[in-house]
């Protein structure tokens, strides 16, 4: 009696597999594809963000690879929705679909260049990037940023962004953006009650000190 009626469910989950099978490599190449190409109305993601979605630190143009997919998907959604607000980022988010945006973050994520070996800071603004980053400053109420985003800044989960090797102008424009109320997606505003707190010197020391932290290639975290 057993038998028979496992089939219908074996066959099904077989077509299941064999749809992901098929779907799951076209997918892959649509996301190189967006970012190589653009799509009608978004130019070429890697004119801005790299080749490889390594970002360009002078620009400010921020590293996309190895970030979190879940992450870049939120991101271009708050751009499309209004939450985070920017001059460039909003028409090129709308021109994509849920879909691509979804394949063009697979493919960030998936993305496992080494960052760019950044131009070394003078060692006091890295010392005090440093103690920011690694024990906070409970004398006005900041925490540790690695509470959140995880020892040497590789990120954590799907929520709390890697900033290792991430441009340090960029990151000094994003704390910038949570301070003059252009950035507000952030689940629970855990980072606008953070970035309130900082002072212009703290900024630029913490921004320092993870834009000189190294992204292994092998990283783990995608
Ligand atoms: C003309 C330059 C330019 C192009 C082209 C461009 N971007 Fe961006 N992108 C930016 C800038 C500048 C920012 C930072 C915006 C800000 O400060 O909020 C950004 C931010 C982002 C972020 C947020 C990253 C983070 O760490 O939160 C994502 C995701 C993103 N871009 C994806 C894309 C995708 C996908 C494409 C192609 C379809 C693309 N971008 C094309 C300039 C560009
Ligand atoms: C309580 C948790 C928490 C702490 C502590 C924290 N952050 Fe964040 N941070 C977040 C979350 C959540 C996000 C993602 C927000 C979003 O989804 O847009 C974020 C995002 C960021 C971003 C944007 C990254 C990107 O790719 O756009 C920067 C920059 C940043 N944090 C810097 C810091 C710095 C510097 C500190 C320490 C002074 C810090 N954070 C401490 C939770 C935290």
């Amino acid at each position: 009696m057993k038998q028979p009626r496992r089939q219908p469910l074996a066959c099904a989950a077989s077509l299941a597999v064999a749809a992901i099978l098929m779907v799951s490599p076209a997918a892959a190449q649509d996301g190189a594809a967006i970012a190589a190409n653009g799509v009608s109305g978004a130019p070429a993601c890697a004119s801005c963000h790299g080749t490889q979605g390594e970002g360009n630190a002078e620009s400010g143009f921020p590293r996309l690879a190895g970030l979190n997919a879940a992450y870049l998907v939120h991101q271009l959604a708050s751009f499309v929705d209004g939450t985070r607000k920017n001059d460039i980022m909003p028409p090129i988010a709308k021109a994509l679909t849920p879909e691509q945006r979804q394949a063009v973050a697979d493919f960030y994520a998936g993305q496992k260049v080494a960052s760019a070996t950044a131009e070394k800071p003078d060692a006091k603004l890295l010392a005090r990037g440093a103690a920011l980053a690694i024990t906070g400053d409970w004398s006005h109420g900041v925490p540790a940023c690695g509470q959140c985003h995880g020892p040497a800044g590789q990120g954590v989960g799907t929520a709390f962004p890697r900033l290792a090797g991430q441009g340090a102008t960029y990151i000094e424009n994003e704390i910038a953006a949570w301070k003059d109320g252009k950035r507000g997606n952030d689940p629970l505003h855990l980072m606008s009650g953070i970035a309130h707190k900082l002072s212009d010197d703290e900024v630029k020391a913490v921004a320092a000190y993870y834009a000189g932290l190294h992204v292994a290639k092998d990283s783990p975290h995608d």
